[in-house]
């Protein structure tokens, strides 16, 4: 009958322990909605700012995350202003035109 307990008690021990490395073994809860490359979280408000009259919100959503994320600035308004984030007005496209809207 002993053995019986010690056995259980054994396996409790395996199993919670298994258990523990699991939950370690998990990775540290991230921000909302994970993303492929990450975009500081104010980039998102800062864009959606920039971006409230843009024709294609979500093309222009999209290369202002990347300018945001890259430059961690955005002009205020929704154009111009560019001078106000130097980085983000000087980032060009594959074909030689300003990236950021
Ligand atoms: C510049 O930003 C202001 C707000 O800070 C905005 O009202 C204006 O429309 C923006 N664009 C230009 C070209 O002034």
């Amino acid at each position: 009958m002993k053995l019986l307990f010690f056995t259980l008690f054994l396996l409790s021990l395996i199993f919670s322990s298994s258990f523990t490395t699991l939950a370690a073994a998990k990775p540290p809860p991230t921000g909302p909605a994970p993303t492929p490359t990450p975009i500081p979280a104010s980039c998102g408000a800062l864009c959606k700012a920039r971006c409230a009259k843009a024709g294609i919100q979500k093309r222009c959503l999209n290369f202002c995350g990347i300018c945001c994320s890259k430059c961690n600035c955005v002009p205020s308004g929704t154009y111009g202003n560019k001078s106000e984030c130097p980085c983000y007005r000087d980032m060009l496209n594959s074909k030689g035109k300003p990236k950021c809207p």
